[in-house]
């Protein structure tokens, strides 16, 4: 084999081994269902996949098997012909038995996961802005953002929605993607079957501007204990800290209140609700992990670590000291 010609075959091999791995570590895998929703679609495409599998071995097989048997020989001449109708028939007939093999649970999983979601589900309210999600549960009246924390084993109704451009709301482990428009309601269902610590990763799957590739969520499927525990502490208006008085007053004097809310402070709704940021594993839509040195960074300046961002850059606005007190209290919101 010459240089040039093992490269090439090398290039062509490095393609599926790539996709292959990349499948593998992604944490946002549809080969790994955890709702209802999901395992449903999984089997519909694994039935799919076998299918097709079998319908390509049998045409190759059928080929090769022909083209060894009707093979020109010595005394045997290979020739067209046309006009069987017999297998004309048959030969239109098996596709249209494969199709309809096809779109019998194809529609089924589409009626079962679309429509009105079942009696008795938890209603949450999902909004998309650029480039964050906030999350509002009427059941229990609190708002957070960009952290959705569900109970294993009930069904989930999210209601979707856009406040300014489109945007697509997808954690492909939970269930399918789903458009927020402005202007226009949509919904999606589905029951979480796996609690764990760890939390399902979801993105924006519609391009919606500069940030888009910045704009993630995390759902967090909990036992209901979990849930309940988790409820209660959202509904508490958040500790007041003596440590972290000099922050709380840089917040309530500055033009922080403006946009954001946290509960018995103000009522900004420009912003993502903060009252329990302190709670959260990640800020600026699931981009950074929450910590001290992030939340200055961002004060600071949130158009450096997310491009396009509405929020203004506070370095120009406070002293060092003040976006110090400002991260320590935020962080103190659990
Ligand atoms: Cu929001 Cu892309």
């Amino acid at each position: 084999m010459s240089r040039s010609r093992a490269r090439r075959v090398a290039l062509l091999l490095a393609v599926p081994i790539l996709i292959g791995l990349a499948a593998c570590a992604a944490p946002q895998t549809t080969f790994e269902p955890a709702s209802d929703t999901t395992e449903s679609i999984d089997g519909v495409y694994r039935f799919i996949f076998w299918l097709a599998g079998v319908v390509f071995v049998v045409i190759l097989g059928v080929v090769l098997a022909f083209s060894i048997i009707f093979r020109e020989r010595p005394g045997r001449e290979a020739k067209q012909f046309h006009g069987n109708t017999r297998l004309e028939i048959v030969w239109t007939l098996i596709p249209v038995l494969i199709v309809v093999a096809i779109a019998v649970p194809t529609f089924k999983v589409i009626v079962d996961t679309t429509g009105d979601p079942p009696e008795g589900s938890l209603i949450i309210e999902a909004t998309g802005q650029q480039w964050w999600f906030e999350f509002e549960y009427p059941e229990f009246g609190f708002t957070t953002a960009n952290e959705m924390h569900v109970p294993v084993g009930r069904s989930i109704s999210v209601n979707l929605f856009s406040n300014d451009v489109i945007h697509s709301f997808w954690a492909p482990q939970l269930f399918g993607k789903v458009d927020m428009v402005p202007g226009h309601g949509n919904n999606l269902f589905f029951t979480p079957n796996t609690a764990r610590a760890e939390p399902y990763l979801g993105q924006c799957v519609e391009f919606c501007g500069t940030s888009h590739a910045n704009m993630r969520f995390r759902v967090f499927v909990d036992t209901q204990e979990d849930f309940d525990v988790w409820v209660a502490a959202q509904q508490a208006e958040a500790a007041t800290d003596a440590a972290v008085a000099a922050g709380a007053e840089v917040f309530a004097t500055s033009a922080c209140i403006g946009c954001h809310t946290i509960q018995g402070v103000s009522a900004g709704v420009i912003g993502p609700n903060l009252s329990h940021i302190g709670a959260r594993s990640t800020i600026a839509a699931g981009i950074m992990d929450n910590n001290e040195a992030n939340l200055r960074r961002w004060i600071s300046d949130p158009d450096e670590a997310k491009p396009g961002a509405k929020m203004p850059a506070f370095e120009a606005l406070l002293s060092e000291q003040q976006i110090g007190d400002l991260a320590a209290y935020l962080l103190s919101l659990k």
